[in-house]
C-alpha cells in the first residue's frame, strides 16, 4: 500500500494510510480484536481482560513509512502482535490484563518534518504548535484533523487514550536498523534507551538575480549558505561522536539553473543519547547558521519544530524482557536506539520496553530493509513469552 507508484511511500492521513489501516484493521479482527481507528488516524485493536478494571498493556508501532521506504519499519511491531495474539486465541489462552495493538498512523515526520504525530494525538500531548505545522501544500495539521472529524467550526484534539494508572506498559518490537546484533550474531535483543532528537527548519534568505551577470562578490546566494551550513553540521557531528547531524531536505527558491538562489530552506535533525551534548550542538549550530548569514549578506531563520529528550526504558518490564530472550537464544544484549520510536512519546503514559530484531546489513529507510523467517520467528516466541510471563507475574 503506497501513496507513490514506483516505491512504498506511506504519510500522516494518506490515501495509502486509509488502506493499510483498512487491511490491517481485517487482520486484527481475524484475530479476535475490537478494532477502530481514533481521531489521529491511528488503528487501535483491542481485546479486554476477563477482570473487570484489568489494566491495558499496548503494544504497536507505525503504519507510515519514509519515502521509498522498506517494508518492516514500524509494520513489523504492528503485524507481530497481531500474529502472537491470534495465536494465544487458538491456543485459549486469556491473559488477566487487556490487549491494546495501535497502529500509529505517524511517526517518521515526512509530510509536516515533525514526527510523532500518531502517538502525540494518542498520548494527548499535540501541542497547538503542532497544529499550526503545515504540509508542502500549506495545510496544516488542524485543517487535516478537522476535515478528517467532519467538524466545521472551531476543532479540539481529544485528550489522552488512558490514563497512566489504567496501563501496564507499552511494548514495542523495531528492526534494530543498525548493525549490531548481526555482528554478535544474534537475532534479538533489548534497547536500553533511545536517544534525544531535536529537527528544526533553517531557512536563508538572499537575492535572486541573474547568474550570467552577477559579479560573484556582490551576490548574496542563499544555496551557497546552505550549503556551507550543511557542511559545518557535518563536521561538528563527526568532531563529537556520537552526535548525529543530518540535513535531508533542501528547497531552493526559485530553483533555476541560471537564477542565484533568493532562498534555501533546509531540515536539520541532531541526535545524542545525552541531552545536554544535543542542546549544545544545536546552539552553536543556532551561532553557526548567523555566523553564516551575517558573512554573506543573507537573513536566517531557525525554528526548531521537535524537541524530543532521550528515554530510558522501564527496568521492570526490560528484565522481563532480558529473561525471554535470554531463554530463546542463550544470550541476552542491551543495546541503545539511536533512531526515533513511538515509544519516546508513549512513555509519558507508560513504563516502555522495547526488543530490536535484527536486519540483514543493519539496513533501514531503503527498500532493501529484510528480516530473516527464522528472525521472525525467534521474535514472535520472544514476544509470547514475555506476554505469558507478564500474565505470570501479575497473577502473582
Ligand atoms: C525514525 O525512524 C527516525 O528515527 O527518524
Ligand atoms: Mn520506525
Ligand atoms: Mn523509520
Amino acid at each position: 500500500m503506497s501513496d507513490e507508484r514506483a516505491c512504498l511511500t506511506r504519510t500522516f492521513l494518506s490515501p495509502a494510510m486509509r488502506r493499510a489501516n483498512l487491511l490491517v484493521g481485517a487482520w486484527m479482527q481475524e484475530a479476535g480484536l475490537g478494532v477502530r481507528e481514533d481521531a489521529f488516524g491511528n488503528l487501535i485493536g483491542r481485546i479486554e481482560a476477563d477482570q473487570p478494571g484489568a489494566k491495558t498493556l499496548i503494544l504497536g508501532s507505525h503504519l507510515d513509512t519514509v519515502r521509498d521506504a522498506g517494508r518492516f519499519d514500524g509494520a513489523l511491531g504492528v503485524l507481530l502482535p497481531i500474529i502472537v495474539l491470534r495465536r494465544l486465541r487458538r491456543e485459549g489462552v486469556r491473559l488477566p490484563f487487556a490487549v491494546e495493538v495501535v497502529g500509529f498512523s505517524e511517526e517518521e515526520g515526512v509530510r509536516f518534518s515533525s514526527a510523532y504525530l500518531g502517538s502525540k494525538g494518542y498520548a494527548g500531548a499535540l501541542r497547538a504548535a503542532d497544529l499550526a505545522l503545515r504540509d508542502e501544500n500549506g495545510i496544516s495539521i488542524r485543517e487535516c484533523l478537522r476535515k478528517r472529524s467532519g467538524r466545521r467550526g472551531a476543532w479540539k484534539p481529544p485528550g489522552r487514550a488512558h490514563s497512566p494508572r489504567q496501563l501496564l506498559g507499552y511494548f514495542e518490537v523495531h528492526i534494530e536498523q543498525g548493525p549490531v546484533l548481526e555482528e554478535h550474531r544474534l537475532a534479538c535483543g533489548v534497547v536500553s534507551g533511545i536517544a534525544g532528537q531535536t529537527r528544526a527548519k533553517v531557512e536563508f534568505a538572499g537575492r535572486a538575480g541573474h547568474a550570467g551577470t552577477t559579479p560573484m562578490a556582490l551576490r548574496h546566494d542563499a544555496l551557497a549558505g546552505a550549503a556551507e551550513f550543511i557542511v559545518i553540521s557535518e563536521m561538528l557531528a563527526k568532531m563529537r561522536p556520537p552526535l548525529v547531524a543530518t540535513v535531508g531536505r533542501i528547497a531552493v527558491r526559485p530553483g533555476a539553473a541560471n537564477v542565484i538562489a533568493g532562498g534555501a530552506e533546509l531540515s536539520l535533525d541532531i541526535r545524542h543519547p545525552g541531552d545536554g551534548d544535543r542542546r549544545e550542538a544545536l546552539r552553536m549550530l543556532r551561532s553557526a547558521a548567523d555566523r553564516v548569514a551575517h558573512k554573506r549578506g543573507l537573513k536566517v531563520s531557525f525554528q526548531v519544530i521537535q524537541d524530543n529528550p532521550s528515554v530510558g526504558c522501564s527496568p521492570e518490564l526490560t528484565e522481563l524482557l532480558v529473561e525471554c530472550v535470554h531463554s530463546r537464544q542463550g544470550k541476552s544484549l542491551l543495546l541503545p536506539s539511536g533512531a526515533g520510536h513511538d515509544g519516546v512519546v508513549l512513555s509519558s503514559l507508560a513504563p516502555v520496553a522495547m526488543l530490536f530484531v535484527r536486519c540483514r546489513g543493519g539496513v533501514s529507510h531503503h527498500p532493501e530493509e529484510q528480516v530473516a523467517k527464522g528472525d521472525l520467528a525467534a521474535s514472535i516466541a520472544i514476544v509470547g513469552d514475555f506476554l505469558n510471563r507478564l500474565a505470570v507475574r501479575r497473577a502473582k
